[in-house]
């Protein structure tokens, strides 16, 4: 970390934005859970890439409140343009992280927030309103859901491994789908689940509900919070050539270090 941000990341302030992204995801999450038994109104952002007013009114929300508090941080949100400024820490925010499944009364989504310092993730939280399921971590000092500390499964081979991934919103247009991916995998794991949020798959992992989790072309905003999350609950995560994962990389392999590289080999 350069010298100048030592202070603007210091522990206890590290801890403060962990904290702040913890009652943020929740009080967005309160919003979605009400939305999600009203009537809903949807929009396409693509074909089957769709809208909600909750992501909406969720963004609203957590955007409003971030800037009250730290006016000068950067703000990184699905729906809208990046608030840029010269500070160190940029909050990058997925108001509904399963929009498809919220459209279609499906109950699996949630609330991401991940908080990086010059591009390094620091903080996140995801938070599971229908389940209230908090999931956090502090880079360095380990993951949580609601207060109790999480960790990977201790499964050691693919043959024994529950898998998770996803489809790209382009499915239909492109040869790039993941299918083969899914075909190889599903051959020799135990199972696959497509859950319809790539933050829960990725906090899954870290608590050991998942092994192992693959998917491509993501945005920064699918896993800023959920990529620390399972990295500090001891999971290996990387890109689909073994390198270290960051969130300007669309593709993601998470998953149990034993059986990591047998999975691993598996996808292109
Ligand atoms: C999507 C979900 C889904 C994944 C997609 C994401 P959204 O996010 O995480 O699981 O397969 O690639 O875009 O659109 O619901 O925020
Ligand atoms: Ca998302
Ligand atoms: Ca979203």
């Amino acid at each position: 970390m350069p010298k100048s941000n030592k202070k603007i990341c210091s522990a206890r302030l590290v801890a403060e934005y962990a904290a702040f992204a913890c009652e943020l995801s929740m009080e967005a999450g309160a919003l979605l859970k009400r939305a999600y038994y009203r009537p809903r109104s949807i929009s396409h952002k693509g074909p089957i890439d769709l809208v909600t007013s909750a992501d909406i009114a969720s963004e609203k929300l957590i955007v409003g409140k971030l800037k009250k508090k730290y006016p000068r941080h950067n703000i990184l949100a699905e729906e809208r343009e990046e608030i840029i400024s010269d500070s160190a820490i940029r909050w990058v925010i997925d108001p509904l992280d399963g929009t498809t499944n919220f459209a279609h009364g499906y109950p699996a989504f949630c609330v991401s927030i991940g908080v990086q310092c010059d591009g390094v993730a620091i903080a996140g939280a995801v938070y599971d309103p229908l389940r209230n399921e908090l999931f956090s971590a502090i880079a360095g000092r380990g993951a949580w859901l609601r207060k109790k500390r999480i960790h990977i499964s201790a499964t050691k081979k693919l043959a024994n491994a529950l898998c998770t991934t996803g489809f790209p919103y382009d499915v239909h247009e492109t040869g790039k789908d993941n299918l083969a991916n899914f075909r190889r995998i599903i051959k020799q794991a135990r199972g696959i689940r497509r859950g319809g949020s790539a933050a829960l798959d990725l906090s899954y992992v870290a608590c050991g509900r998942f092994d192992f989790y693959w998917e491509m072309k993501l945005s920064p905003w699918d896993t800023a919070a959920a990529s620390l999350i399972a990295k500090e609950a001891g999971a290996k995560v990387t890109d689909f050539s073994g390198k270290p994962f960051s969130i300007e990389k669309k593709e993601i392999a998470a998953g149990v270090p034993a059986l990591y590289k047998e999975a691993l080999a598996l996808i292109r």
